[in-house]
């Protein structure tokens, strides 16, 4: 299968920080099609020697494992083409197309890094130009949209464009490893279904944290806020990947049917549930691993005073048969203690111990960062002594697959894998519209509490885990957060 892949978007962070490495191990991986095209497209005019001459130097950024060497640079390089656009003049989608039809490839994967903006622009001239015929597909990188009603907008322009098969919505949490795990432990193995469910699974946690702050992106995160920027969507996407039904068939629409009804259960928000079980925090200055770190107001590009959140930690439920009555709890956060996400389910204690003072849950740790893995938190007995077994000499133990270790040759990351799916057409891990529109939905009245909340973000220092309200918020059930337990 042939495939010419355009970059709108070409010189900016995404494509040089995410695209080009992925599309680059990709090649490494001998996992594109031969004779592929990959076409930035940006405003300024630069030729393709001068393109690449670009993303050579923008390499030297990627981390040391990643990068070409010469000789796999000068491969890569043939690959990639340049051309300047003005992304609202039909000629110049009329010139795409032309240099698409030079060779008439099978795929025609058009990829829209740019702003959210320009998507219904972009999508409107596409159309106009003819270029959403059969052979074509759209990726849509987030954030798409900032409330409900803009991300119905642009899906508006993009239905009237494109069939939905034809609409790649970008989540790259699907892609990353551990959500394939996921789907693998649930739906391949029978041991864990029969214990899935609120009878023998006490809560779910899911952290997405980082040491990182906001850097260079003051202005993008100003106006974007952690609930809009991991909330939305990655934390209700691993979310629905654990509570969903098991699919009918591995089918995109099974899949994401499954995961539609899981986010139309989660149960909705009023202004006071937002008070009570929403925690919003904002980093002051403090240590991330041993280094002095910024405050988020004194961050590049941050307007003074701004209210806007780089923390949140929520508690939610299904509210469904398999799942009522157990807490969610989410938690995600800028300038925390180190970059580690996972999902924790802790199991129900032993109905009726018999091992005194030795009460303690079973989890499941699904790691996604740094390295993906999974854990399985279990009590085993030490040694007997003379006095047969009792209580002191149960010990937590833990079963401990390292997945980047047992199949490094095969892992690929996050970007690559889901470049991949787009050009052969697997949709399996891309997010429809209706899970798009409905994680709006509930994360909305969240918003719209805050917007009328006059107390604003707790702060928080950086190098910790978030306000301490976070921790209160689980302790309230008589649960604590991971790193406390
Ligand atoms: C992006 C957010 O979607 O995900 C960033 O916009 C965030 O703010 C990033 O840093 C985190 O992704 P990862 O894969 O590094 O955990």
């Amino acid at each position: 299968m042939s495939f010419d892949l355009v970059l709108f978007g070409g010189t900016g962070d995404l494509t040089w920080r995410k695209l080009m490495p992925a599309l680059f191990q990709a090649m490494r991986h001998h996992q594109l099609p031969p004779g592929g095209r990959i076409l930035a497209v940006a405003r300024d005019e630069r030729s393709d020697d001068e393109y690449r001459a670009f993303i050579r130097e923008r390499f030297a950024e990627v981390e040391a494992s990643k990068r070409p060497s010469e000789a796999e640079f000068a491969d890569f390089a043939r690959m990639l083409h340049y051309r300047r656009m003005d992304l609202s003049h039909p000629q110049d989608y009329a010139g795409l197309k032309a240099w698409l039809a030079e060779r008439g490839a099978d795929v025609a994967v058009l990829y829209l890094a740019t702003s959210p903006h320009l998507f219904p622009v972009i999508c409107e001239q596409l159309g106009q130009a003819g270029l959403n015929g059969p052979g074509v597909r759209v990726v849509l990188e987030k954030p798409l949209g900032h409330d409900l009603a803009s991300a119905q907008q642009i899906n508006r322009v993009v239905r009237s464009v494109f069939a939905e098969e034809q609409a790649f919505r970008i989540d790259h949490y699907l892609g990353k490893p551990a959500v394939q795990n996921l789907m693998a432990l649930r739906f391949g193995n029978a041991l864990f279904e029969p214990l899935w469910r609120r009878e023998s699974i006490a809560n779910i946690q899911i952290t997405l944290a980082e040491g990182m702050g906001v850097g260079t992106r003051g202005d993008y995160y100003d106006r974007t806020g952690a609930l809009r920027d991991m909330v939305q969507n990655h934390a209700l996407q691993l979310l629905t990947m654990i509570a969903m039904e098991p699919p009918p068939s591995n089918d995109a629409d099974a899949i994401r049917d499954e995961k539609l009804k899981v986010l139309k259960s989660l149960k909705p928000f009023s202004a006071d549930s937002v008070a009570r079980d929403v925690v919003r925090g904002q980093y002051r200055a403090g240590n991330v691993g041993g280094q002095p770190v910024k405050g988020y107001l004194e961050e590049a590009k941050v307007p003074a005073g701004s209210r806007c959140e780089t923390f949140v930690a929520l508690r939610t439920e299904v509210q469904n048969w398999r799942w009522a009555g157990v807490p969610f709890y989410l938690r995600t956060g800028k300038r925390l203690a180190a970059h580690d996400s996972q999902i924790v389910v802790t199991f129900r204690e032993v109905p009726h111990p018999i091992f005194p003072g030795t009460r303690r849950a079973n989890k499941l740790v699904i790691k996604l960062q740094p390295e993906d893995g999974l854990e399985l938190h279990l009590l085993a007995a030490k040694g007997s002594g003379a006095a047969g077994l009792h209580g002191e000499m149960l010990t937590p133990v833990s079963l401990d697959l390292d997945f980047d270790k047992a199949f490094a040759s095969e892992r690929i990351g996050a970007y690559e894998r889901l470049l991949m799916d787009a050009i052969s057409g697997r949709l399996n891990l891309f997010v429809r519209s209706d899970e798009q529109e409905q994680a709006w939905r509930w994360v909305e009245p969240v918003l719209d509490a805050w917007a009328n909340d006059p107390s604003g973000p707790r702060p928080y220092s950086a190098g910790g885990w978030g306000p301490a309200a976070a921790s209160a918020l689980v302790a309230r059930d008589g649960c604590a957060w991971a790193e406390e337990q």
